[in-house]
């Protein structure tokens, strides 16, 4: 146990005199925030963050997503509703004044009695690292112009700051979440989307306009940095009661991915390299036996990991292996059982899953000596496995996870029922600093912090540090 789990311990013990409101057990530490209860709704259509922007065919949903491995393209992507338009994207660095075409593709899909609009992806290639560019959409009729920073080169000591969400929604509380990730000192570069984006398939006919609706709230964000999309349960949106059987149809029409790049052959699991980081997305809701594409996809994708290029090794998945809350239990478990030994071998520095609407985090445990007969199905400390970091708490319609298992296992670090997001500021090739905000605080405090050392590069016990 770290010296802050102690601490959490001590003023949660302080509070079981007080209050006998938690109790104190021989894993890490449940926080002693408690969130009042409150009914988590979504916001209406008519809120001002789902405001159409004015103009004939003017682009809406704007949002963006690296394009290639690593990271000199960008894939634009947008909607327009009224007719087809343009797919161009003119777009220029901010220190120079040529500026350039590209020209995208357009799609549509339908969705029961749901036609979209017209949806533009482009992707921007031949971008310098580390730079600046300002780009224009809707070009013809309304034009509208945003901009994002590339990456620096691909490289041991480029320091980077990531955000992590998941699980966002679109209620009241998934607007906070979002003000808050704006607001927090530690920039966030780029979004690590652990998956589970609109939840429109919780409404009617999973009505398709809360897709839309989705997409013109988060565009304040996802038209000025990257969001790296991971596929929850609800982007797969299979309803063959209604007659849509297409699984992922509406996710895979709106937020493309760079997955061929990494030699993939679908959008669910893919690679990039992003700063000093390489990035392994998974799809808990495709296939990942042995002998499937996704397994093979993996087994060949590990041994490539270059840890002198890319020190840290992150791994995003929607279904978290290690849950301690009474919800979604061991739903993660059967992929855990597939993937668990190979993420201790190639020494995964920290992974991070959705699906759960709380916060938790592990020790570095694995669980991987059982063989059916041996009887050891325990997890046990291990410092080549990862951390394990559910940050599903972005806010959705569902609610919060409030019942956790009791007592607490010993693999958990820290859990606390509280909607919020994070934050993983790479520092160099071994230090990285995690921190995470839950909503009630101001926007510069954080919850739950560790200093990660990365598993390659300086492979040491980080719970003395934290
Ligand atoms: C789709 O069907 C629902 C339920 O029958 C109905 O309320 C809605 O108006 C329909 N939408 C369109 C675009 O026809
Ligand atoms: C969402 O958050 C933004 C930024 O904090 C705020 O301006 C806006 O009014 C909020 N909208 C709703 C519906 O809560
Ligand atoms: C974007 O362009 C880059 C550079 O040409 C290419 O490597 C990548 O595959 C493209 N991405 C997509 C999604 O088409
Ligand atoms: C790993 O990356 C380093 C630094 O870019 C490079 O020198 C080395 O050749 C790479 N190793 C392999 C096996 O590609
Ligand atoms: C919490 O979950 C457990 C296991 O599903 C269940 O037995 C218990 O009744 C739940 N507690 C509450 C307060 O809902
Ligand atoms: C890496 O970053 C950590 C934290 O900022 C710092 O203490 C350490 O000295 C850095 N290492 C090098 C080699 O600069
Ligand atoms: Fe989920």
């Amino acid at each position: 146990m770290g010296a802050g789990a102690w601490c959490w311990s001590v003023i949660v013990g302080v509070l079981v005199l007080k209050a006998a409101l938690f109790v104190v057990v021989d894993g890490g530490s449940t926080s002693s925030f408690v969130r009042k209860v409150e009914k988590t709704i979504d916001m209406p259509m008519d809120s001002d963050v789902f405001t159409t922007p004015p103009g004939y065919n003017a682009p809406q949903q704007v949002h963006i997503t690296q394009g290639d491995h690593v990271g000199k393209a960008m894939i634009v992507s947008w909607v327009t509703m009224d007719e087809p338009g343009s797919n161009t994207v003119r777009y220029w660095s901010a220190n120079s004044k040529r500026k350039r075409n590209a020209e995208g593709t357009l799609t549509r899909y339908s969705f029961f009695n749901y036609t979209s609009g017209f949806i533009h992806h482009c992707n921007l290639t031949h971008l310098k690292h580390d730079t600046k560019y300002y780009y224009m959409v809707g070009i013809g009729y309304t034009t509208r112009t945003f901009w994002f920073t590339t990456p620096p080169e691909v490289g041991p000591d480029v320091p980077y700051t990531f955000g992590l969400i998941g699980d966002l929604g679109q209620s009241y509380d998934s607007n906070i979440t979002l003000s808050h990730y704006e607001m927090n000192p530690v920039k966030g570069q780029t979004v690590l989307f652990v998956g589970d984006i609109s939840y429109a398939d919780n409404y009617p006919n999973h009505d398709n306009r809360r897709w839309d609706s989705w997409g013109r709230f988060a565009e304040r964000s996802t038209a000025y940095q990257p969001w790296i999309w991971t596929a929850g349960n609800h982007e797969l949106d299979y309803a063959p009661e209604i007659g849509e059987d297409e699984p992922f149809k509406p996710f895979t029409h709106r937020f493309p991915v760079p997955y061929k790049s990494s030699g993939s052959n679908a959008p669910f699991w893919y690679s990039i390299k992003r700063a000093s980081a390489h990035i392994i997305v998974l799809a808990s809701y495709s296939a990942y036996g042995k002998y499937t594409p996704q397994y093979k996809w993996l087994e060949e994708e590990l041994p490539k990991v270059n840890r002198t290029e890319t020190p840290w090794l992150i791994v995003l998945l929607h279904a978290p292996w290690y849950n301690s809350y009474n919800y979604h239990y061991m739903e993660g478990e059967s992929m855990r059982v597939m993937y668990e030994a190979w993420f201790v071998k190639y020494k995964v520095d920290v992974v991070f899953a959705g699906h759960v609407h709380a916060y938790e985090r592990t020790e570095r445990v694995s669980n991987i000596a059982y063989n059916i007969v041996n009887g050891i199905c325990k997890p046990v400390k291990d410092q080549s496995a990862p951390v394990y970091i559910t940050i599903g708490d972005g806010g959705n319609l569902e609610g919060l996870a409030t019942n956790m298992t009791e007592p607490q296992p010993e693999y958990s670090a820290f859990r606390e029922s509280s909607f919020g997001h994070a934050t993983f500021d790479i520092k160099n090739r071994t230090h990285a600093f995690y921190g995470w905000h839950r909503n009630q605080d101001g926007v510069a405090v954080t919850g739950d912090t560790m200093w990660f050392y990365n598993r390659y590069w300086k492979p040491e016990d980080e719970s003395k540090s934290v």
